[in-house]
């Protein structure tokens, strides 16, 4: 058995509570209710070594008990469901296949934090997603497993759902704090952490769907359970989307360690057409590899280990007739239209880069590109005000470490610049 997320979907109704609990839902949340301590629960997790599932692999157990151990009365539990990534849908995935699951979780972790409030941040265009949560809220509302005193017990747990307009940056928590609040979707500087001070100010504990969708398996079969699946460092399962150019695309749920192989031909069938050149790991803001990686467990650990980065869960394959260039131009276009404008490194860098790529694709780009690309992309990654413009040079330094050869061809080394005047400032400030 490699399920632990995706193991009710396509088995059970999704839209009947009954079946839910025909396979043992809820029984976590009662059984953690009845003879466990808000303490037990947040030691559990954290001896399941669970790491969030959103991207950035931080110790789901530890930080509950960062938001645990504030004295605020009023805290508040989130549920990032914002998913802005192109070819990343697994969120959507769960919550349509298994919507009380993500409920469940959400209340252990409501019980374990102090928190009677709790909302999803979703993104609009997940229509059936809304549809499903709202249906299975009231349900669970109407047998008194969600709502006020739940299962007898002096613990309210109240989820309300929020729907976002669609904007990639406010999938990063602090953005996303803002939108929900009304505010514009900028992140807001750390410290203060979420934990500290988030929605409102108060105490708020954010965690991805695929992180909530693991914790009733843990709580009702321990954490030496979990650490069966996966790897020593980083164990359970990942759901990933495979897309590009291979025969099965679509959504598999794999053990932690798994190999780039064994995705392409145990999982996906193998390639479609063409042979593998390279991969994008990670969403479009991950990592560019080539088959030098094809042999590296894909967990958080061993990747970071690489300088590599797991994502969120996205994978791309790609095959020989994908141009290095041309894809970065892809990536550096959604960046650039998802920046939200607060520093000037992102929202004119990306530009810039972008029109870089563009250059290379045609083999007109000047002499000093390269150079001048990798500095750029370094000064992103250290001086970005978010994780988003810091990531933006996860692609690029990426692939100039693989495919740095094949980049230089599309440089003109007698392509000098001209010098920037008064009278001609977009050789530089290109906004074409
Ligand atoms: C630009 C950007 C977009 C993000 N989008 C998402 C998202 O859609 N869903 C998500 O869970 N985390 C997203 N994250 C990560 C969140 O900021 C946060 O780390 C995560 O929700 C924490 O949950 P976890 O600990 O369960 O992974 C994003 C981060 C950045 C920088
Ligand atoms: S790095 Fe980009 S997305 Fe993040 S705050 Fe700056 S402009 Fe906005």
């Amino acid at each position: 058995m490699n399920r632990i997320v995706l193991e009710n979907c396509g088995k059970i109704n999704p839209e009947d509570i009954e079946e839910y609990i025909g396979v043992g839902g809820y029984e976590a949340l009662g059984m953690a209710l009845e003879r466990k301590t808000p303490e037990d629960i947040i030691k559990t997790v954290k001896d399941s070594k669970l790491v969030g599932r959103g991207g950035a692999g931080f110790p789901t157990g530890l930080k509950w008990s960062f938001a645990r151990a504030s004295k605020e009365t009023q805290k508040y539990v989130i549920c990032n469901a914002d998913e802005g990534e192109p070819g990343t849908f697994k969120d959507r995935l769960i919550m349509e296949g298994d919507p009380h699951k993500v409920l469940e979780g959400m209340a252990l972790c409501g019980y374990a934090i102090g928190a009677n409030t709790a909302y999803i941040y979703i993104r609009g265009e997940y229509q059936l997603s809304i549809q499903r949560l709202t249906k299975a809220i009231k349900d669970a509302e109407k047998l008194g497993l969600l709502g006020k005193n739940i299962f007898g017990a002096d613990f309210d747990f109240n989820v309300k759902i929020k729907i976002g307009a669609g904007s990639y940056v406010c999938g990063e928590e602090t953005a996303l704090l803002n939108s929900m609040e009304g505010l514009r979707g900028e992140p807001r500087l750390k410290p203060p952490f979420p934990a500290e001070s988030g929605f409102l100010s108060k105490p708020t504990n954010v965690n991805n769907v695929e992180t909530f969708a693991n914790i009733a398996p843990i709580i009702l079969n321990g954490s030496d359970w979990f650490k069966k699946f996966g790897t020593e460092s980083t164990p359970g399962t990942k759901v990933y989307t495979i897309l590009g150019h291979i025969k099965r695309p679509g959504l598999i749920e794999v053990p932690m360690g798994i190999t780039l192989r064994e995705i392409i031909y145990d999982y996906a069938g193998g390639m479609s057409s063409g042979k593998f050149k390279m991969a994008q790991i990670g969403g479009t803001a991950g990592d560019i590899v080539s088959s030098a990686l094809m042999d590296a467990p894909l967990e958080y650990q061993s990747l970071q280990a690489l300088g590599h980065n797991l994502g969120s869960g996205a994978i791309l394959i790609m095959n020989e007739t994908v141009l290095v260039a041309d894809f970065l131009a892809c990536c550096m276009k959604f960046f650039v239209h998802e920046s939200c404008g607060k520093c000037s490194v992102c929202r004119i860098g990306t530009k810039q880069m972008y029109n870089a790529f563009k250059r290379m694709e045609k083999q007109e780009a000047y002499f000093d590109e390269l150079e001048t690309i990798k500095e750029l992309a370094e000064e992103l990654k250290l001086t970005a005000f978010c994780p988003m413009g810091q990531s933006v040079a996860s692609p690029i330094l990426s692939a100039l470490k693989y495919f740095g050869k094949e980049l230089a061809l599309g440089v003109n080394p007698d392509r000098k610049r001209e010098p920037v005047t008064r009278e001609n400032p977009n050789i530089v400030l290109n906004y074409s």
